[in-house]
């Protein structure tokens, strides 16, 4: 590993999923953040895979642009353009990619891929401008449940990591977000669960968890055992929903993080590691996030809860797990093409 000058700035480049993202970072701090959302997909109910990939073309370059000067850079200042390989949708991630690598050639400098699961664990590592914050010693444990993905990682070292437990079919991000499409709430619906629960009752109803072995999650029964819920007594009583929204959200929001670290749990404790960490748009959760910390002091961990600009899909994380993999030389070539599935 050899580094030629002091500092080293990245361009981090996102688009697996709605998001336009890109960034500079200078080493670990994070000197600019932009990121476009697309409104195009809340009267869907979820993202349009099409309308996702036109909307990245037209934001990308804006964003780029945005983000450098921001960072009062100059282009010829960059050192290095990261961006996301995978996983994702595969427009999505092919408008990123083409990006990049024309951005990269252009500037003469070398393109690194990134793993956008990897990125969202690694977002631990930012520093802001002027801050030194605290960061998780490896091994670490970190839960990251995103949209796409609920997975139990043990983190070796920055670029080292082993997935001991996951979701064998829908996300805990997917179970709030059809959840609030049942509800008549707009997508992304798991901000908004959050938002009624904190006015609702946990205790008002209750759900039973999904029988899965070891650290694997299953998130698709506990999804059509909500919709079940719901419509039974709504043929019962058609304004069910309207009358109890604050407490359904309590309670089916409170099931999911309680299925969450009856798996987390016994995981940290066979691994014995004491630094624990969650990522992912879910790490946004307020339950989550409180109920961490209780746990936290409970147990003795030391536990890392991500800012809400990193929970969910930014470019800052692409770019530090970017220049994890410049430091070791990790470079792709020009023929390097998106994944839409791609392992930790
Ligand atoms: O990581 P992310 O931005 O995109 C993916 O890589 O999937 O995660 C988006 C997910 C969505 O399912 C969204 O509903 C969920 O994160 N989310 C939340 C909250 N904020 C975002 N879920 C529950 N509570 C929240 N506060
Ligand atoms: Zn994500």
């Amino acid at each position: 590993m050899s580094i030629t000058h002091k500092y080293s700035y990245i361009l981090g480049i996102e688009s697996s999923c709605d998001d336009t993202s890109a960034s500079i970072i200078r080493n670990t701090e994070m000197l600019s953040n932009v990121t476009a959302g697309q409104a195009v997909h809340e009267k869907y109910g979820g993202v349009v895979p099409e309308l996702a990939s036109r909307a990245h073309q037209q934001n990308i370059i804006p964003v780029v642009d945005a983000a450098i000067e921001e960072a009062g850079i100059n282009k010829k200042d960059i050192d290095a353009v990261a961006f996301t390989r995978g996983p994702g949708l595969l427009g999505s991630l092919l408008v990123g990619t083409s990006f990049a690598k024309s951005f990269a050639m252009g500037l003469n400098v070398p393109l690194v891929e990134v793993n956008h699961m990897k990125g969202h664990i690694l977002a631990h590592f930012l520093q802001k401008q002027g801050e030194t914050k605290e960061v998780p010693q490896f091994p670490f444990i970190c839960l990251t449940v995103s949209g796409g993905h609920t997975q139990i990682v043990l983190v070796k070292d920055y670029l080292e990591m082993e997935v001991i437990g996951e979701t064998m079919d829908d996300a805990a991000g997917e179970a709030f977000d059809k959840a609030a499409k049942v509800l008549g709430l707009p997508y992304p619906g798991g901000p908004l669960i959050d938002k009624h629960a904190q006015l609702g009752n946990p205790n008002a109803f209750s759900f039973t968890f999904p029988k899965t072995e070891g650290y694997t999650y299953s998130f698709s029964g506990l999804k059509t055992q909500f919709m079940n819920f719901v419509r039974n007594n709504e043929q019962k009583n058609n304004g069910f929903i309207q009358e109890h929204l604050n407490d359904i959200c309590a309670a089916y929001q409170s099931h999911i993080i309680s299925y969450l670290f009856k798996k987390l749990i016994p995981a940290v404790e066979l691994y014995g590691v004491t630094d624990v960490a969650i990522a992912g748009g879910v790490s946004a959760n307020s339950e989550l996030r409180n109920r961490l910390k209780m746990v936290g002091i409970e147990k003795g961990w030391n536990v890392f809860i991500p800012e809400f600009q990193f929970c969910t899909d930014n470019a800052a994380m692409i770019a530090i797990t970017g220049y994890y993999k410049y430091l070791n030389k990790d470079f792709s070539d020009q023929t390097v093409t998106p994944l839409a599935r791609l392992k930790i």
